[in-house]
Parts: structure tokens; C-alpha cells; sequence
């Protein structure tokens, strides 16, 4: 896992992907370098006490780019959306453990929400280690798709674009043709996830999910992150941080 730093960056390029979604690069040789999947970084939101956390969406390494997307819902995104190109914030990371694909040849990506961030660093990934990857991507309706690329399994709960129904819908129709091979990774709205994570069992495949909890510090200290997983001890859970030790889960080790 990489170290995570201190930096000050640069935002270089900015676009609206739809109404109030957005799709930042900044400058960062150090993050663009190091992140893996399924990592995340604090950034400062202007004047807003306490910075925020975002999925890395994609790197650019020969840049020294680094990608997110921000949904504008309260005060701090509303600001990191107005960021213009030049602007420079401050930002912790890579944090996180990220997603181990280690010993799998087959990954079925699913993303739902603005989990589809993180869904396509995983995505552009594995493809560059010749993995086999599918990508099944759920939204509420047309208008709040994004980041779909050709080849994607998408479904929508008002189906007015592809098929009807939630993201285990799209999973319904994939034929797993060697479970033990294959991993499933999962981003987006608790209940999908923890939806996604008893479909993957059901099947006998390993699941991960990425836990967003609310967050403040990013970095360990403050405890506000907590996710409770499975324990031996008297209580059969035990709480850990998932800033830290997540925000990356086995979805059988989660107490959802
Ligand atoms: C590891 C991690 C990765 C994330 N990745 C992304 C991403 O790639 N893109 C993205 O747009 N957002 C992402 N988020 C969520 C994002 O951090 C929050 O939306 C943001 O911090 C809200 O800040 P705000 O000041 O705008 O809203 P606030 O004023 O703080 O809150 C506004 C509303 O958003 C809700 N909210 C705040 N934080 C979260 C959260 N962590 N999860 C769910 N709801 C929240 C609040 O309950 C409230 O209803 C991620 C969160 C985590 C923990
Ligand atoms: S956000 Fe402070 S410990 Fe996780």
C-alpha cells in the first residue's frame, strides 16, 4: 500500500459531466503515481472546516494527473465545484487500503451513484493487466448516468435506458462460468451494496465493497469513520475506521 502525504494541488482541468456533477484533474506527480483502486484523498474545500473525501476516478501517471468526480450535495462540494484550472488546494493521500485483486482473473466491477468513480480507476486497471473485467453500472434514470462506456451492462430503476431494475438485474444476466476465479467489487448506496455482496455469495464468489462513511480527519485519528465488522469476541462485532483499515471490506465481514 502506498504512503500517503501532505500536498498542495493544482486543479488543471475541470468538466460537468451532468447538472451537478463534476470531473476535476488536478496536478500531483506523487498521488498519480502511487494510488491503486480504490483509494480516496482529503481535499480542502475553501474556506469549509475539515477537508472532504473523494474516490481517485483515474491517473494519468505520465502527467502527474490525478481524477475525481464530485456530486454537489451540501457546502464543501458545492465549493470544490466552483474550483477553476489554476486553483491549488490541500489534499491527504493516497488514503485507504484500496481493492486486492490479487488471485483473481475474472472481476465483475459494479458501481452505482458516484461509486462509479472509483469503479472506473479499477476499470482502466485491470484492463491494463489483460484481466477479464466486467462493468455493471446502476442509476436512478438516464439523466444521472455517467462515465458509461461501450460494453457496460447498464440498468436504471425507471428503465427509461437499459435495463430495468437495480444493478443485481445487470448482474442476473452475466453467466459466471468459474466462481472461484472470480472477484466482485462493489461501489455505491449501502443497500446495493450489501445487495450485491449477498448476490456474490450466492454464487460463491468473494465480494468487496467500499465503505463511504462520513469522515473528517481521513487519517486514523478522529474515530468519526467507524464500520463495524464480524468478531469473535462477546459483542460478535467490533468497530474499526474506515479511513484506515478500509475503506475496502470483505461485504461478509460487514455488519450491514
Ligand atoms: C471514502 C469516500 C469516498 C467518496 N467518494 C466520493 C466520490 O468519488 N464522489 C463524490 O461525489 N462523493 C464521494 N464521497 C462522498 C463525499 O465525501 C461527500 O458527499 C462530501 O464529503 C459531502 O460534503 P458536503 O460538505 O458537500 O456535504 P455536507 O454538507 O457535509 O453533507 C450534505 C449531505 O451529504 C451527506 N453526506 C456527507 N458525507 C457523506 C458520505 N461520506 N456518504 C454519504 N453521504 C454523505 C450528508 O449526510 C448530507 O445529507 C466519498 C466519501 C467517502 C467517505
Ligand atoms: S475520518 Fe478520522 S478516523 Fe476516520
Amino acid at each position: 500500500m502506498s504512503q500517503k502525504q501532505e500536498y498542495k494541488i493544482r486543479l488543471v482541468t475541470k468538466e460537468f459531466l451532468n447538472s451537478d456533477t463534476c470531473y476535476l484533474g488536478f496536478e500531483c506527480p506523487g498521488i498519480a503515481s502511487s494510488a491503486i483502486p480504490g483509494q480516496f484523498v482529503n481535499i480542502s474545500a475553501g474556506t469549509v472546516f475539515l477537508k472532504r473525501p473523494f474516490g481517485i476516478a483515474s491517473v494519468d501517471k505520465a502527467n502527474g494527473i490525478f481524477y475525481i468526480g464530485v456530486k454537489i450535495v451540501g457546502k464543501g462540494t458545492s465549493e470544490i465545484a466552483k474550483f477553476e484550472p489554476g486553483l491549488t488546494a490541500d489534499c491527504l493521500g493516497p488514503l485507504g487500503n484500496g481493492f486486492d485483486f490479487e488471485g483473481y482473473d475474472n472481476i465483475i466491477l459494479t458501481g452505482g451513484g458516484t461509486g462509479v468513480f472509483p469503479i472506473n480507476f479499477a476499470y482502466e486497471t485491470l484492463t491494463s493487466l489483460g484481466k477479464n473485467v466486467t462493468v455493471c453500472e446502476g442509476f436512478r434514470n438516464a439523466s444521472q448516468v455517467i462515465l458509461n462506456k461501450p460494453g457496460y451492462v447498464l440498468t436504471t430503476d425507471s428503465g427509461d435506458t437499459g435495463i430495468k431494475g437495480t444493478v443485481i438485474a445487470g448482474l442476473d444476466t452475466l453467466e459466471i462460468k468459474d466462481p472461484s476465479n472470480t472477484l466482485v467489487c462493489c461501489v455505491g448506496p449501502i443497500p446495493m451494496m450489501k445487495a450485491v455482496g449477498a448476490w456474490a455469495g450466492g454464487k460463491n464468489m468473494k465480494c468487496l465493497v467500499s465503505m463511504e462513511q462520513r469522515m473528517a480527519c481521513g487519517a486514523g485519528i478522529c474515530l468519526c469513520c467507524t464500520v463495524k465488522v464480524k468478531d469473535d469476541g462477546p459483542d460478535g462485532y467490533k468497530n474499526v475506521r474506515c479511513c484506515k483499515e478500509g475503506p475496502v471490506f470483505d461485504s461478509r465481514e460487514v455488519v450491514w
